[in-house]
């Protein structure tokens, strides 16, 4: 048995945050943060990560033309679940009424995405499962530090999904392979130490100080190395040649480290998304809300050939190789939304300022 994507769906907060917003509270400016990460603006989510994954789950699950009942499998890849006990994947699967599914996490940071499709392609070509939805879903300004310039500016929230299904015929596509992996031997350049169970909780405030040691230029060499090493053995795995890929999605960290991956990688004919500019890096979310957009913005035509590849804290990687069906209008569609937020993108936060930043509290 072969398996395809049959169903895609996003879902991006309104809350819009310039660079220029987040240079009224940290020690920044627009200029410094385009010029080395490319990134211009993010989203922030004022409501919890299972309502971002939800309503990208239910809009790939009306895409593929299925209801939350026919699915069997609830995947979410995500490093910032509401809750750790019960998984954010169980909130999910039931905002979802994905009533019949098995549901459950996967924490493999931004290469999460990955993984869990990595998962669903076994389980529908296995015959376990027939109809697996896979998200990657987070909620990573939550977890920022506001006082870290280094991190802060980076990230965004938001979700994405894929449904996976039995291939029925060569104009379904085909998932063809993946070459996925963890070097812990860098384990220690990107980390949010004791954060979970190694937390002293007893510490004053011990959450909200979380401090991130990111090692910034040496996740930026591996992860390029990573990336391209994964994609080439995607693409030998799977019987292609470099030519034939049609689409390189990489995960959206920052765009000079897309560049320096297309200069690694050279896949002669591939178009490579780049989507980090209106969104920042949104870890597990970025690959499959690239995928949304490049169908939404006719980037992605149906039937072309792509690579994805991510690389995430771990340091987990992966590379996939994959053909799309020629459809790629959606067989349903969903009214589903978040519900809508007063405030501004800044004020989704406003309590993180006055808690890092005082002294700017009362300045926007
Ligand atoms: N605004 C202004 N100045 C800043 C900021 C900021 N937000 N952050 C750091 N700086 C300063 C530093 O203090 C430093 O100043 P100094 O020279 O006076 O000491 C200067 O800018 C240069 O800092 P570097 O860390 O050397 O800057 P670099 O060019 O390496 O860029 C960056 C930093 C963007 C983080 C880069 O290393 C990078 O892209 N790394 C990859 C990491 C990444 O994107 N990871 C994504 C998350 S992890 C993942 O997805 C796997």
């Amino acid at each position: 048995m072969k398996s395809t994507i049959t169903g895609w769906g996003k879902c991006v907060p309104d809350n819009v945050v310039t660079n220029d917003d987040l240079a009224t509270f940290i020690d920044t400016s627009d200029e410094w943060i385009q010029q080395r990460t490319g990134v211009k603006e993010r989203r922030f989510c004022h409501v919890n990560n299972s309502d971002m994954a939800t309503v990208a789950g239910l809009r790939a699950v009306a895409c593929a033309g299925l209801k939350p009942e026919d699915i069997d499998v609830v995947i979410l890849a995500t490093c910032t679940p509401d809750s750790i006990v019960p998984s954010a994947a169980a909130h999910v699967q039931q905002k979802m009424e994905c009533v019949n599914a098995t549901a459950y996490d996967v924490n493999a940071a931004c290469a999460g995405f990955l993984y869990a499709l990595e998962q669903a392609k076994a389980f529908v070509e296995s015959g376990l499962y027939k109809n697996a939805v896979v998200i990657g879903s987070e909620h990573i300004t939550w977890l920022l530090n506001w006082s870290d310039r280094n991190t802060a500016v980076l990230f965004g929230d938001a979700a994405g999904a894929v449904v996976v299904e039995e291939s029925k015929n060569e104009e379904d596509g085909e998932i063809y392979s993946f070459s996925n992996g963890m070097s812990s031997d860098k384990l220690d350049i990107l980390e949010i130490p004791n954060f979970g169970s190694a937390m002293n909780r007893f510490t004053p405030n011990a959450a909200a100080d979380v401090v991130w040691t990111f090692e910034g230029q040496e996740i930026f060499k591996s992860g390029i190395r990573a990336m391209a090493k994964s994609s080439e053995e995607a693409i030998e795995k799977s019987g292609l040649k470099k030519e034939d890929i049609d689409i390189l999605i990489p995960h959206q960290a920052n765009v000079r480290i897309i560049e320096g991956l297309e200069r690694t990688l050279k896949l002669p004919n591939a178009t490579t998304l780049k989507y980090g500019y209106k969104y920042g890096n949104t870890s597990a979310a970025s690959i499959p809300t690239a995928f949304v957009d490049a169908i939404e913005d006719g980037t992605i035509k149906g039937n072309e050939t792509l690579v994805i590849t991510a690389v995430g804290a771990g340091l987990t990687w992966g590379g996939a190789a994959l053909k799309l069906g020629n459809r790629i209008t959606p067989l349903d569609e969903t009214d589903v939304d978040l519900p809508p937020y007063e405030g501004t993108g800044i004020d989704v936060i406003r309590e993180s300022i006055n808690y890092f930043v005082p002294e700017k509290a009362e300045e926007k």
